[in-house]
């Protein structure tokens, strides 16, 4: 299928899509009109039409949108329609939290180890996934076909590692360490940032207060 060019404020938008479509799918339906998507999503209805719209022939009038389709092809969009291998540095409370949560297997992550230094981890297994030493990273990333990096270490760390990660090919990382990193252009980041969803919930809360005030 063609795509026009999608711009960044859509493709952001996209994984949120993806995941009440895939709640849809899970639920048994079929079809939902832009009205009912707008209401379960909180999003206006136009916003999903003027969305949707750029991949074209989703939704026909009155018919509302087919749910698998529009799931699948939304998925191709965002890659998912193949598996990522990825490996978490630090095995840390953050690392394990990640490794722990399933849910990125039914979206096409599979995590393929964890790495560490610190030896009380060494041989510890988090859902049947091994925890390994930082010495034995060059050998496994030569040997396995990896490719995204999630990186749950301290920040005074982070840049040693992803340079250590780049120079053995991974081209893809997940930073949660708070740091910036300057890597080559073909190496895409994603840097996460937990506090900053909790400080636009704090914003949201103190702009609740100020309109009772009114
Ligand atoms: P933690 O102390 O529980 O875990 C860090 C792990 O990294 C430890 O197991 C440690 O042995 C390991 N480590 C240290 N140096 C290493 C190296 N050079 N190579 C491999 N492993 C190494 O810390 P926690 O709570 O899991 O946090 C981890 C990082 O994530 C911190 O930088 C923290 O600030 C950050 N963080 C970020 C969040 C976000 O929203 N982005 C949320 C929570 C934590």
């Amino acid at each position: 299928m063609e795509h026009r060019k999608i711009s960044r404020a859509v493709i952001s938008r996209l994984p949120r899509y993806h995941r009440y479509l895939g709640d849809l799918l899970e639920e048994g339906v079929e079809r939902i009109s832009s009205n009912d998507l707008s209401k379960k999503m909180h999003v206006t209805a136009s916003q999903i039409r003027q969305d949707l719209n750029n991949f074209g022939g989703f939704g026909q009038q009155g018919y509302g949108y087919n749910v698998k389709y529009l799931y699948t092809e939304i998925g191709k969009i965002l890659g998912l329609d193949k598996t990522h291998n990825f490996i978490i540095i630090g095995a840390g409370n953050l690392g394990q939290a990640l490794a722990n949560y399933a849910s990125f297997e039914r979206s096409g992550f599979i995590l393929k180890s964890l790495f560490d230094v610190n030896p009380r981890l060494e041989g510890m297994s988090i859902r049947s996934v091994q925890v390994r030493m930082m010495d034995e990273l060059v050998d496994f990333l030569a040997n396995n076909d990896i490719e995204i990096a999630a990186l749950t270490i301290p920040k005074t760390k982070a840049v040693e590692v992803a340079d250590i990660l780049v120079a053995n090919g991974i081209k893809a990382i997940w930073n949660f360490a708070h740091t910036d990193l300057t890597l080559p252009k073909d190496v895409v980041v994603e840097s996460v940032h937990l506090s900053d969803s909790l400080m636009q919930l704090s914003y949201n809360i103190s702009r609740r207060k100020e309109s009772r005030k009114k």
